[in-house]
């Protein structure tokens, strides 16, 4: 079938597994309570932070872009010409953006995503990373399509 179920229930805190969908990477990151409490400080440093401009489900249009604020589910491919961007744990972004210890990095382009997936300033892709459907079957069980 073309849908995905995900058992989420081992992936541990700031892990991010991959799956396939569709032909596509998917992510799906359990977000620690201090990742998600820095989402929320730098709008200004985004392109997009409430995802207006792009064609969303409406569960992404918030600060978290999740259903459950802890889970982010992402198509895994960066929205400027489609390399696989990578997973900067934490740390690993300061050097790049103040204030900003971890998110995603496309190494074609250097494009940069925060830890919802959103596309900072300055980079060359314009849209934030796509949130595909899904939908919680269960709390240890996501289906993606
Ligand atoms: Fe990712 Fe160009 S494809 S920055």
């Amino acid at each position: 079938g073309a849908d995905v179920e995900v058992d989420i229930s081992g992936i541990q805190e700031g892990q991010l597994i991959r799956v396939m969908w569709r032909s596509k990477p998917v992510w799906v990151v359990r977000r620690t309570p201090e990742v998600l409490a820095a989402l929320d400080g730098h709008d200004d440093k985004l392109k997009d932070p409430g995802s207006d401009t792009e064609q969303q489900p409406s569960y992404a249009q918030n600060v978290y872009r999740s259903i459950k604020e802890e889970y982010l589910v992402l198509v895994g491919i960066c929205t400027h010409l489609g390399c696989s961007p990578q997973f900067l744990a934490e740390g690993a972004f300061t050097e790049y953006e103040e204030s900003i210890e971890n998110g995603f990095f496309c190494p074609c382009h250097g494009s940069k995503f925060d830890m919802a997936g959103r596309v900072f300033k300055n980079v060359p892709a314009g849209l934030n990373l796509v949130v595909p459907p899904y939908y919680f079957v269960d709390d240890n069980t996501i289906l993606i399509g």
